[in-house]
């Protein structure tokens, strides 16, 4: 039995404030840049934004905030920024959950985590373990993360367990195994710092989720533009497929 209504077999409901946001966090270089600092200040500079984006997502009852801290094409990057992002994750892990927690945070880290090391493996086990039965907001950090690749490994899973189903299975025998099986699809999705385009991101879950794009980098992002994107939603029509009219006549 699936937990949550899937966009594709059946219509969801559509909820005022969203359900679910998810977020690509981008521009943290180029707001560097435009303040001739190393890219690495404007990661550093994110963390912040992020702590207001969490703080207004709790205040408005929003259930999962959804964030791609780190592609699984981020790697490609040079090596220095890549070690710094995973420092100033650990660094945020060891900081950062405790005070979720007091906060009823559940803390979630997707991702293939296979690449990490022991000690970073520990610090997701632990910040996960903490907080698992807090009851508020849910908080996942797509670290190492890639659409294509959740697909895969939920693919695999799939075919491990139910061999015997081999070229007869469905979205809904899929769905268990996807990273984000304990969610919602997302109702509203935002990249920050200009550019349009998913790079890789939870491509499953996006199916019928409402894009939202802004210019603003996403250290300059604050509650007042996440209010911005909450209202540019609300004006969306959520049609899943069917016509105006229809929607209308429901009411
Ligand atoms: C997003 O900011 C953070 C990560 C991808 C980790 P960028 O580092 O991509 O910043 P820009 O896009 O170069 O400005
Ligand atoms: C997407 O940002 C990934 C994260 C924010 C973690 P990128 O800056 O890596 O995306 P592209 O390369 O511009 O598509
Ligand atoms: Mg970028």
């Amino acid at each position: 039995m699936a937990l949550f209504q899937s966009s594709t077999r059946t219509i969801p409901v559509a909820p005022k404030v969203p359900r679910h946001i998810a977020v690509i966090m981008d521009g943290n270089g180029r707001w560097a840049k435009q303040r001739f600092l190393p890219r690495v200040a404007g990661h550093q500079r994110g963390v912040e934004s992020l702590r207001e984006v969490v703080k207004s997502c709790l205040g408005m009852g929003v259930e999962f905030l959804t964030v791609f801290a780190f592609s699984s094409e981020n790697w490609r990057r040079p090596a220095d920024e890549v070690s710094f992002l995973m420092q100033l994750f650990i660094m945020m892990l060891q900081r950062e959950v405790s005070k979720l927690h007091e906060k009823n945070v559940r803390v979630k880290i997707i991702g293939d985590r296979s690449r990490f090391d022991a000690q970073l493996n520990r610090h997701i086990l632990e910040a996960e373990q903490l907080t698992a039965n807090n009851s508020g907001l849910t908080f996942t950090i797509a670290v190492n993360y890639g659409g294509r690749w959740d697909i895969m490994q939920a693919a695999q899973a799939m075919w491990q367990a139910h061999p015997e189903q081999m070229g007869n299975f469905s979205e809904a025998d899929l769905e268990p195994y996807l990273s984000m099986n304990y969610a919602p699809e997302p109702d509203l999705f935002i990249r920050t710092g200009g550019e349009q385009r998913i790079s890789n991101f939870l491509l499953w879950q996006l199916a019928y989720t409402e894009l939202y794009f802004t210019d603003t980098l996403w250290p300059a992002f604050d509650s007042a533009a996440l209010d911005a994107a909450i209202q540019s939603y609300q004006k969306r029509e959520r049609r899943f497929g069917r016509t105006s009219d229809q929607l209308v006549g429901e009411q």
